[in-house]
């Protein structure tokens, strides 16, 4: 599985339920990597997506603990466990966990990729990403050159988790 989010230097992520950031660049990236695939997200997320609308041309997963929640184009899970056996069917390159913070958490150690977006600012926000630098089995395995939008300069860096919890279910590519 893989992680995807756009962070300050402080790893903010949101503030008062929204994004810091709109990077014309970051959302083709965000697009083009999820396209097709399937995209995991909190309740919150979800309700923070335009129109709290699915993504389209994805398969949409929502995480929340009512079990009477019903979304349009999403299926929704009550647990993590119930989610990783729901996406087991799935290849785990295949699926994107696209925040927010609490699903980020709980998540980030069954995945293998991180693909993140360092925006160099220091801007207030009330939800972080998990302090992946100071993971020992996350290292970087790429960073794209710095690019700039208005007077913002931002990186494209992806990490790499060298020891990935494996759910009780494999993933699809696992089990041929
Ligand atoms: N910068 C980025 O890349 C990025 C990406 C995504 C989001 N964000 C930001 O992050 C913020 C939202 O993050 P958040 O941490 O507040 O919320 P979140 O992770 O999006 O959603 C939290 C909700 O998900 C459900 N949930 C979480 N774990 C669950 C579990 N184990 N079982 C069942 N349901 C579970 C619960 O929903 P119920 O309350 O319905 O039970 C919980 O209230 C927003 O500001 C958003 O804009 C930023």
């Amino acid at each position: 599985m893989n992680l995807i989010a756009a962070v300050s230097n402080n790893w903010g992520i949101g503030l008062r339920g929204e994004l810091l950031f709109s990077i014309p660049e970051d959302m083709r990236h965000f697009k083009t990597l999820t396209q097709n695939k399937v995209v995991v997200m909190g309740h919150s997320t979800f309700k923070s997506l335009p129109n709290s609308k699915a993504l389209k041309n994805r398969v949409n997963i929502v995480l929340s603990h009512n079990i009477n929640l019903q979304i349009d184009n999403a299926m929704v899970y009550n647990s993590v466990e119930q989610l990783l056996s729901a996406v087991s069917g799935f290849s785990s390159e295949d699926i994107f966990i696209i925040g927010g913070q609490a699903v980020y958490e709980q998540l980030i150690n069954y995945c293998e990729f991180a693909y993140i977006t360092k925006v160099n600012t220091r801007q207030d926000a009330d939800r972080y990403f998990p302090k992946i630098e100071e993971m020992s089995n996350w290292k970087i395995q790429c960073r794209s050159s710095e690019k700039s939008y208005n007077d913002l300069t931002y990186t494209f860096v992806t990490y790499i988790n060298d020891n990935v919890l494996k759910p009780a279910n494999s993933f699809k590519s696992d089990q041929s």
